[in-house]
């Protein structure tokens, strides 16, 4: 095993990212990669469980590795590539399929929450729009890791079920074929405790599958649009307001400099200032820090762009990686 520690996570490429994305996952993954050698990828084909249109997949694939470019992840440093460009991932994940019990499977959370809707719903089939993407996708996450024999992969909390069956299946093969070839156990690194959670513009949770979400790299003035649109209620100006019951005040929070968040604090608990105020200062803060990354994700999205380069170059790198691991597999399986 390699001295220096693998660190590697999987982005979804199912939709444009949003500003929830941007300060929960985005900025401290950028952070982290500046002192270890990283991996991350695009999981294409994980995607294409959610997204069923060709154009619109295309479109989110550029646009998630423009978006992680842009915001300053370094390729000479981090490797970045397209699972889709890695063939050994679908190849290792047919040889772990024969180490993997079916009852690991029928557990998953996301397997087990598609068959209680359709409980819910009355159908008696509980199976019923579950396709085999959904029910393999802990198989496949455990390929993704264990192809880069990794160490450590940084997720969110809601992965810490597949990243135990990452290594629940390493240990299957390792306490098979372990005379010849053993996985090092990938471990999940969450981030703890402080980890952001933004609101959208609704209220709830910022996510894509609420719709609610303040994309990332909207052009200036729409974006200074949907943030006028944010709800708030008729509290007049002159009134005190609550920050803390404010989504606008929320967001602000992340994107606004300490001492003036302070300030607009006391402003709003004083009265006197009024929610459409607020909202352009929202809209200013959030804009000055994502202008120049905007103008980098424009041009790395022009059709032309060194992206498609960045990604084959990524791609050539992993592979290197990829086919020593499944040379190694391929010899302790008695496939070579
Ligand atoms: P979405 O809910 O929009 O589909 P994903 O599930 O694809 O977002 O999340 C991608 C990453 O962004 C994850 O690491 C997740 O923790 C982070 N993330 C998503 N939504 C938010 C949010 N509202 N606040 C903070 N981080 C978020
Ligand atoms: N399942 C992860 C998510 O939804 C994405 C992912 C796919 C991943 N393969 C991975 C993350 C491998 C870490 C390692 O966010």
């Amino acid at each position: 095993m390699a001295a220096t520690k693998t660190f590697l996570t999987g982005i979804q490429t199912s939709g444009e990212p949003h500003i929830g994305n941007y300060v929960g996952a985005i900025k401290p993954a950028l952070a982290a990669a500046e002192s270890s050698d990283t991996l991350y990828f695009l999981a294409d084909y994980h995607s294409l469980n959610t997204v069923k249109d060709p154009d619109r997949l295309r479109h989110n694939i550029r646009s998630v590795a423009a978006t992680w470019l842009a915001c300053g992840l370094d390729p000479d440093r981090t490797v970045i590539y397209r699972q889709s460009s890695v063939p050994e991932v679908f190849e290792l994940s047919v040889i772990l399929s024969s180490v993997t019990g079916k009852g690991l499977m029928n557990r998953a959370h996301a397997y087990k929450a598609a068959r209680d809707r359709n409980a819910e719903a009355g159908s008696a089939d509980l199976d019923a729009g579950v396709n085999m993407g959904l029910f393999n996708y802990p198989l496949l996450m455990a390929a993704d890791i264990l192809v880069m024999e990794t160490d450590y992969v940084p997720v969110g909390r809601d992965q810490a079920q597949h990243l135990e069956y990452a290594a629940d299946i390493a240990g299957s093969f390792n306490h098979l074929y372990g005379a010849s070839y053993s996985f090092p156990i990938p471990q999940g690194v969450y981030n703890e405790g402080d980890a952001a959670v933004l609101p959208g513009t609704d209220g709830r949770k910022m996510s894509k599958s609420y719709d609610n979400t303040i994309p990332l790299f909207l052009p200036e003035n729409r974006l200074r649009k949907l943030v006028r649109r944010i709800p708030t209620d008729s509290t007049p100006v002159e009134e005190p307001k609550n920050p803390d019951s404010s989504v606008v005040f929320q967001l602000l929070t992340h994107f606004e400099e300490p001492a003036r968040l302070a300030e607009t604090r006391k402003r709003l608990e004083a009265g006197g200032m009024g929610w459409g105020e607020l909202k352009d200062q929202l809209f200013e803060a959030i804009n000055t820090e994502v202008a120049p990354m905007r103008v980098r994700y424009e041009r790395l999205m022009e059709p032309d762009s060194e992206l498609d380069g960045i990604l084959a170059a990524g791609a050539v790198r992993a592979r290197e990686r990829s086919r020593r691991v499944l040379a190694k597999v391929r010899r302790a399986v008695g496939i070579d």
